[in-house]
């Protein structure tokens, strides 16, 4: 995929601990379009890619807009971004991809948890700019922890906006049981955020019968600790086995041998390395596959999943 070099034409701390990055083409070139939720990755050093959504209006086509946070186990890539990227400076970035695409639907919910309102921005401009019936339920800390408040103010979807703040009073907290039995199940949902607030969204949902294809989620946070046991991988074609420390994943001890699967996330959100598994036991950590996925113990996500005696890999 041709990759972008992009001016930082603005940084600014949109949150504590969130700076939004404004990019354009340092030319005034247009640049490729995009849909509402899609991601772009960002290289930050020399193989350390991070995803981030775009967070400004699809119909925008000279700039990308990003919020990232500062994320408190960063493993180098937001701290990186938080220290070293300054307005003015040139980075890399890849052209946009969308896994969180907006589907046809008479009504969509929009639930953000935190830096989960990135996607949710460019969705809701999508969503009023076609005229089509939402509402934006944007869950944070307190006020402060609350990206782009000042956008949302203003915003012309601003009285379809509701902000729910932990530290508010408990009459404004959200009541998600309430909201999902109140909606129809009709209703398209998309929930970006932290772990535990896409489960306790998700679950209200299934439990008053939404259907699992009107349930749209996207994962921010890296995948959950590896079991840290040592396990080895054989490779199908050649039969060479090798053991997986219990510090490394499989990708860092494959390249150590010479096989080199690619890489975007290192976290199992992206589906970049994806691999056809041909026996074993897999241990899976990744947010990208689906339950019904899972069962079927076929393939895995090498950067971050694990297994279980040996694995045996489709390469
Ligand atoms: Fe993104 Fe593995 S590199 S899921």
């Amino acid at each position: 995929m041709t990759l972008l070099d992009l001016q930082i034409t603005e940084r600014r701390m949109v949150a504590q601990g969130i700076v939004s990055l404004e990019l354009r083409d340092a030319q005034g070139r247009p640049l490729p379009a995009f849909t509402a939720g899609s991601h772009i990755d960002v290289h930050i050093t020399p193989g350390l890619t991070r995803q981030y959504s775009l967070c400004n209006a699809p119909t925008d086509t000279d700039r990308y807009v990003l919020g990232v946070l500062l994320e408190p186990n960063s493993r180098g890539g937001s701290a990186a971004i938080h220290e070293r990227f300054a307005q003015g400076d040139t980075i890399t970035v890849g052209q946009p991809r969308n896994l969180f695409a907006l589907a046809p639907a008479r009504r969509s919910l929009l639930f953000a948890g935190g830096i989960g309102i990135t996607p949710m921005l460019s969705m809701a401009e999508a969503l009023w700019q076609t005229r089509e019936d939402f509402e934006l339920v944007y869950c944070a800390r307190s006020a402060r922890h609350a990206a782009f408040l000042d956008q949302l103010a203003v915003a012309p979807y601003a009285k379809r906006t509701r902000l729910h703040l932990d530290d508010g009073p408990p009459e404004q907290r959200l009541q998600m049981d309430r909201l999902a039995q109140e909606e129809p199940a009709s209703t398209h949902l998309y929930v970006c955020g932290p772990k535990g607030f896409i489960e306790h969204v998700c679950q209200a949902a299934r439990a008053h019968g939404w259907p699992e294809a009107h349930i749209h989620v996207e994962h921010f946070s890296a995948a959950p600790a590896a079991s840290g046991q040592s396990f080895a991988v054989q490779i199908a074609s050649t039969g060479q086995r090798i053991e997986i420390g219990a510090q490394e994943s499989i990708t860092h001890a494959l390249e150590r041998h010479g096989v080199c699967i690619p890489v975007s996330c290192e976290q199992g959100i992206c589906g970049t390395c994806v691999t056809r598994v041909v026996s074993g036991d897999i241990e899976h950590l990744d947010s990208y596959f689906s339950a019904a996925e899972r069962a079927r113990g076929d393939q895995l996500t090498p950067c971050c999943s694990r297994g279980r005696g040996t694995l045996v890999l489709d390469l």
